[in-house]
This record gives structure tokens, sequence and C-alpha cells, in this order.
């Protein structure tokens, strides 16, 4: 993706340390003017890169794409939602998020600084978690960080509005591919994912006919069980810990069809259904083509879950919802 501004600054090493996640484009001046690039917006800043690099004392070349005043604007958001009780007024402020949301990439922003805030305010995933992730696969992480950002924002369009609601939200999507983290994990396994996300029931197929092995395909098949036994076992994740259960659902279908279980017919339920669609709007990927024009990505957004209920009905509210403001702050 291409860097979203010309505006190159020099970032030593310890002003970098201070970062949780990655924050612009990340190079490394080699000898002779060339440049390496080593980290995109969105990657998580593990210990080990922090320490080379701090070894190194390297001084970065670095592209920011957030904008501090909107992370704090949204984290002032989030702190006023925390503690109202009325329905009219959380209606009211988390509706507020979403105008916001949309004035802010309206525009064109690029999606982190929105991403950044959610990830401060709501990820109670430990840093052992969050390492092992980045250590499984560079993108696990970065997917993972945009999709539970996104679930707020669906969940608030279609009237969760409940901070706590909210966080849950969060955290399950952003543990929902937690089981993938296996030594027997790959790219193969990854790409089955993505498959699997756009064309539900074509992540084995397409990991048989690469000749993936058995432990690959099981991995993949095993991550929705994993990623709810890690929900069990961490269970101050989430106010309301039965949610866990959405990891399990995350690839079955109101059709019936999906895996592990292959569901009753009609079992998804709206809260399912908010997680899974924000897990289906990003790809365990190097490249992302959606972070500046976001809700242009949402507009056009195509995926066969979209004709399934009742994520197709979810998916709907949060266009609309986006819509509404849009035209509310007459950008349209
Ligand atoms: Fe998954």
């Amino acid at each position: 993706m291409k860097p979203a501004s010309d505006l190159i600054l020099k970032m030593p090493i310890k002003d970098f340390a201070k970062k949780k996640v990655c924050d612009g484009h990340l190079f490394v001046p080699g000898r002779e003017g060339r440049k390496f690039y080593v980290m995109k917006p969105g990657m998580y800043l593990d210990a080990s890169f922090l320490k080379k690099h701090a070894k190194l004392n390297t001084v970065f070349d670095f592209i920011p794409v957030t904008d501090e005043e909107v992370v704090t604007d949204f984290l002032k958001l989030f702190k006023e939602l925390k503690y109202l009780h009325f329905e009219k007024d959380l209606r009211m402020k988390s509706g507020e998020i979403v105008q916001r949301f949309q004035e802010v990439y309206a525009g064109g922003e690029h999606l982190l600084s929105f991403v950044l805030a959610c990830h401060q305010e709501f990820c109670g995933v430990s840093e052992e978690y969050l390492s092992k992730m980045h250590e499984t696969d560079l993108h696990l992480f970065r997917k993972s960080i945009y999709a539970a950002a996104i679930a707020i924002v669906i969940g608030i369009s279609n009237d969760f509005y409940h901070y706590s609601m909210l966080k849950d939200f969060y955290n399950l999507t952003f543990a929902l591919d937690i089981g993938l983290c296996d030594k027997d994990y790959s790219y193969f396994v990854a790409q089955a994912c993505n498959e699997e996300n756009k064309r539900p029931g074509s992540g084995k197929a397409w990991l048989v006919a690469q000749r993936a092995s058995q432990s690959e395909i099981n991995v993949f098949l095993s991550h929705p069980e994993k990623s709810h036994g890690f929900l069990k076992s961490h269970a101050h994740l989430l106010s309301y810990p039965e949610l866990a259960e959405i990891a399990l659902y995350q690839h079955e279908l109101s059709s019936g069809s999906g895996f592990p279980r292959g569901i009753a017919k009609g079992q998804i339920s709206s809260w399912e259904a908010v997680v899974m669609l924000a897990d289906s709007f990003f790809e365990i990927l190097d490249q992302y083509n959606f972070e500046e024009n976001f809700l242009d990505y949402v507009a056009q957004f195509e995926n066969e879950k979209l004709t399934s209920l009742p994520i197709g009905k979810v998916y709907r509210r949060f266009c609309k919802t986006l819509k509404y403001f849009h035209e509310l702050s007459g950008v349209g």
C-alpha cells in the first residue's frame, strides 16, 4: 500500500519503543540511500524487535499515518460512554461515536487512528498472547486489531450500545483466530482462512487442493475450538462469559453448513453476526487496500456470507448507519 503522506520523519528507536503498535510505515535506511521496509501500520511491536533495534541504535525512516488528536477524541468518547446509564444517553453517545467515525473517515483518513483508540481502550489480551499472534504470523495481529475495532462500529450500528457489550465484541473478535497460534501454522493455513472468509466452506478444499499437510488442515479446522478454549480459560476478557461460544460459531452459517459442528439451522444470532462480519472484512495479508478509504470499501464489500441471515442484515444496518451520518454531516 502506498504511504499516506510523503512526510518522512527520522525516528530513533528510543522514541519508537514507547509504542505498542506500529502507527506508520517504517523503513530502515540501508547503505547507498536504499531503504528497507520493515513494518506496516497496525503491526505489533514485539519485544524482540525493539530489543534488536535498541542494540543497533537504529534510527528509522518513519511515515506516520495516524492523528494523535483523533485517537484522543475517540478515547474521550469511549470513556464518556462507559459511565452512562440511561438508554437514551447510551444511544446518543454511541451514535456520536459512529458519527465521529463517519466524519473522520469520509475524508479518506487512514483507519488506524480509530483502531489504536479501540485497542487502547478495550483490549484485554495479555502481551504474552499478542506476541504469540505476532510470532505465528506477522499479519495475524494486524488483521485482528482492525477486525476488532470494526466490530465496535458494526455493534453500535446494530443497537448494541453498552460499553461492556462493545468491549466484549472487541475481545471476541480480536481472539477469534488466536486458535491459529500453533507450531503447524503456515502460509497455507492463513490463505485457507482468507478463502473461508470470502467463500464459506471453501477453506478445507483449498488446503487439500494445495496439498497441504494433515497437520495444517487440522490447525485450520480446529482453530474455532481452540479460540473458544482460550476465551473460556481467560474469562476476565468478557463481561458476558457465555459469549465465548461465538468463537465456536465463527465459521458456522445459519443455513446449517460450516464447521466445526454444523449447527442447527437458524441458530446464529445477530451477536455472532456482528463478530463474523467484522472478521470477514479483513484478511491475514501483507497488503490491505481499505485503510485509506474505508467507507468506500464497506459500501462495495462483497462476500458470500452477506446473502445469509442475519449477517446480511447486520451488514445492511452497518452501511445504513454510516450512510445516515454521511448524509447528516453533509459530506456526500
Ligand atoms: Fe477463523
